[in-house]
């Protein structure tokens, strides 16, 4: 069930450029929380709360880890709380990732900027149960790169970079033929990059998580609806999402 809680910032850290990595300590959320979900978080100053997805869920000490990259007003407000502060949080949000899936199989796991957060959260979750995990991370650049390491820690990783400053020049899709055979994947990232994910990657099963603007966050408002090819046509990012099957959606 989503709370309105209160967060204390543990930690923050710029880990690449225009890019904040926050920890928050709530028990509540910390329990609740899956992989996929995401928080709304309130910032001063500004009417409509922003999605910001959740990076690390680490139970045993209530923190949760949140990243985000700095693209206006808000986004950077909320770079500027400190440490020790409390953050009106909505969460946790979503459906998450589905985890119905044997020891057995290969997953890839196909993340685009600040879309690669949701995707380490849902490795660990498949490395623990001993999924064989395959990562393709693009990034626009090397200084805009995060999180190789960790990924790295889980399974076979490919960075992509657009300018080629770092990794494979190109884009994500260029490299998905180069990975070895996996049984379904995964994908984060911005709207171009999943419709481009989604057509190079028809024979296998999919899920797509969104990252489209929203304002209620709790399925009230209708700014946040994908075209599906469900009975009910039209799905609620917020809500029915943000992870739906790739051949659910309409893009
Ligand atoms: Fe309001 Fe999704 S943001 S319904």
């Amino acid at each position: 069930m989503i709370k309105k809680v209160n967060m204390e910032i543990v930690s923050k850290k710029e880990i690449a450029k225009d890019t904040v990595e926050m920890v928050l300590r709530n028990e509540y959320i910390t329990k609740k929380a899956k992989p996929g979900q995401f928080l709304h978080i309130s910032i001063a100053g500004h009417t409509l709360r922003r999605p910001i997805s959740i990076a690390n869920i680490d139970r045993d000490n209530n923190e949760v880890t949140i990243l985000f990259k700095i693209i206006g007003s808000g986004t950077e407000m909320l770079a500027n709380y400190e440490v020790g502060e409390l953050l009106d949080v909505l969460g946790p949000n979503g459906t998450g990732f589905p985890t119905e899936l044997s020891q057995e199989e290969t997953v890839l796991l196909i993340g685009g900027g600040i879309g690669v957060p949701p995707l380490y959260c849902f490795a660990k979750e498949l490395h623990d149960k001993g999924v064989n995990i395959l990562a393709i991370l693009g990034f626009q650049s090397k200084e805009y790169m995060f999180y190789e390491e960790k990924f790295n820690e889980l399974g076979t990783t490919y960075i992509v970079t657009n300018d080629g400053s770092y990794g494979e020049k190109g884009l994500v899709t260029d490299v998905i033929m180069k990975v070895e055979p996996f049984q379904r994947y995964y994908s984060c990232g911005p709207m171009p990059m999943l419709r481009a994910v989604k057509e190079a990657i028809s024979d296998k099963p999919g899920y797509l998580s969104f990252e489209e603007r929203m304002a209620c966050g709790v399925g009230a408002c209708f700014s946040c609806v994908i075209q599906t090819n469900t009975e009910s046509g039209y799905k609620k990012i917020c809500q029915d999402g943000p992870v739906f099957a790739a051949n659910e959606v309409i893009l």
